[in-house]
């Protein structure tokens, strides 16, 4: 286990994604560009968010919209150029917003020159920079995707995703002696891809990244069930970092905060997939058996025994991100009454850790169904489409004639966008940005607040819990089904409420050592717990 220090700005940070290709299009392209995300820092800023999760952005043939890299130092020629980068870099951080970057290791493009070259029969630097088994005969096993007849090298390459996602080579745990392209983790072969990330890591770095995410962090030694030569690998890297960029931060795609923390990353995500799916789905991807979803029929155990077994073996060394969604998943608005999006965003903009907004949820973007797959997405591709800034040409995001759009803007006459959430206080936009000052003025919602249950009961609503920091206690309650719901807790220490923010909820008082809140349909409510303490 890591026990290094973490990065003092995580404490504050709220993350903004960005599918570069739908952020805002400055050159006519219909794609959009890094010049698009500086003109847009200002709109973060005002979102509150003070950190960046860039999706690839380096040269790439795009088959899986950039996760399939070419030349991991070179940003990608439609983005821009490495000048633009560095100045995206500088511009954000005048703004004080970090960027970090996404690091797809794991793998790369067939077209990577690596992958060319290892592709040779005649042996070379780079024949075992990719696992390929000794001949086109040999089926590789132990549950390991190949694929057969590529190249006229003898061999069938691994792949990690798609076909053309040829595995980077990070070795075996106990390589089997009858197949000797299993190499070791210490086969100087493998060493050298080790160095070779490292370089690319310090490559960014120094020019002004201030960390990553890292693309299917638990999946780069093979036949390593427990992860076990995994984390010793990304122990290594997190020491590089401790000692060479401490304020780095590296935020892994895991979904497993027991062995990723453990393994040095500072944050692991909640997501869809994975062993702990459970923590995330159950609250808002289980269609109408969602926590967050108006039917009421969701269960909020089901998110409270994952969350907390991970939660509490962890929070002292690494922090667990909520997020509204990610380039992965269906939007977070899918099939929900908008009324209930606030709710999750409280939820999500409440709880510990460092939390992720995927780019267009902050507005309620919607899911766009039946588009044909782009750039390997398949049914992510709905989930990509443009930014909506305003009404009009291309809602804002492009010059481009519609077309040449990198995916169609929303049809129809009322499509959520920007220009007309900032006019409505009561618009899911300014909620979000309510939600991430309040966050931002109390220590108690930040990271490293603390967390703790007061009412999550099997099939119940609502969910109350508190967040705290020293003295300073905030409750947070949320209904977020479309039916009323009251609640009487036992809560003898608790002396007076202030109010910080409530929507729709009848009322909260304290009685006889109970707490009663009447919760309105659609209701949420944060409120400071015994403020006359914060004022000694
Ligand atoms: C996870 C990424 O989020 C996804 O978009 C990508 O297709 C795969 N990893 C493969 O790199």
């Amino acid at each position: 286990m890591i026990a290094g220090k973490m990065p003092s700005w995580l404490k504050k940070a709220v993350f903004y994604e960005i599918y570069p290709q739908s952020f805002l299009d400055t050159n006519k392209d219909g794609i959009g560009d890094i010049k698009g995300i500086i003109k847009k820092l200002h709109y973060i800023r005002s979102l509150g968010c003070n950190a960046i999760w860039l999706n690839p952005c380096f040269e790439s043939p795009f088959q899986d919209a950039g996760y399939d890299i070419s030349d991991f130092y070179k940003v990608a020629h439609r983005y821009g150029t490495n000048k633009d980068l560095k100045n995206l870099f500088y511009r954000a951080k005048k703004q004080g917003i970090r960027i970090i970057l996404d690091l797809v290791l794991g793998h790369t493009s067939t077209e990577h020159p690596w992958f060319k070259a290892s592709c040779s029969a005649k042996k070379n630097f780079y024949s075992n920079r990719y696992i390929w088994t000794n001949s086109v005969w040999e089926d590789a096993g132990g549950g390991l995707k190949s694929i057969q007849g590529y190249a006229e090298r003898d061999g069938n390459y691994i792949t990690n995703f798609f076909h053309f996602q040829p595995a980077l080579n990070y070795g075996f745990t106990n390589p089997d002696p009858k197949r000797s392209w299993q190499l070791s983790t210490k086969h100087p072969d493998v060493v050298r891809t080790k160095e070779e990330i490292k370089k690319i890591m310090r490559f960014w770095l120094d020019m002004g990244a201030s960390g990553f995410r890292v693309d299917l962090a638990g999946l780069l030694v093979k036949n390593d069930p427990d992860y076990e030569a995994t984390m010793v690998f990304w122990q290594e890297i997190r020491r590089m970092l401790d000692k060479e960029y401490p304020e780095a931060v590296l935020v892994s795609e895991w979904g497993n905060p027991l062995k990723s923390l453990s393994a040095g990353f500072h944050m692991d995500f909640t997501l869809h997939g994975g062993d702990f799916s459970d923590m995330y789905n159950s609250l808002f991807r289980k269609g109408e058996q969602s926590f967050f979803h108006e039917k009421g029929a969701g269960n909020i155990k089901k998110f409270i025994q994952p969350f907390t077994a991970c939660y509490e073996n962890t929070k002292k060394i690494g922090y667990i991100s909520f997020v509204s969604g990610n380039h992965d998943m269906l939007r977070l608005s899918y099939r929900k009454n908008r009324r209930t999006l606030k709710s999750a965003f409280v939820l999500i903009l409440s709880m510990p850790g460092a939390p992720y907004i995927y780019y267009g949820d902050e507005i309620g973007m919607n899911y766009q169904e039946q588009l044909v797959s782009k750039e390997g997405g398949y049914e992510r591709t709905g989930s990509r489409t443009p930014m909506q800034w305003k009404k009009g040409k291309n809602a804002g995001f492009s010059q481009a004639q519609a077309k040449k759009l990198y995916l169609p803007i929303e049809k129809g006459k009322y499509i959520p966008n920007v220009e007309s959430q900032e006019k409505d206080p009561d618009s899911l936009l300014n909620t979000v940005r309510k939600l991430i000052r309040i966050r931002q003025q109390y220590p108690a919602l930040q990271a490293d607040g603390d967390f703790s249950v007061l009412y999550a009961e099997e099939n119940k609503y609502p969910f109350v819990y508190v967040r705290s920091m020293g003295n300073e206690r905030i409750l947070v309650a949320l209904n977020p089904s479309g039916m009323n719901k009251t609640v009487s807790i036992k809560a003898s220490d608790i002396k007076e409420i202030s109010l910080i923010l409530q929507d729709n909820v009848q009322s909260i008082e304290i009685k006889k050592g109970m707490l009663n809140i009447k919760m309105k349909k659609f209701s949420f409510g944060l409120w400071c717990i015994n403020p006359q303490t914060l004022k000694k």
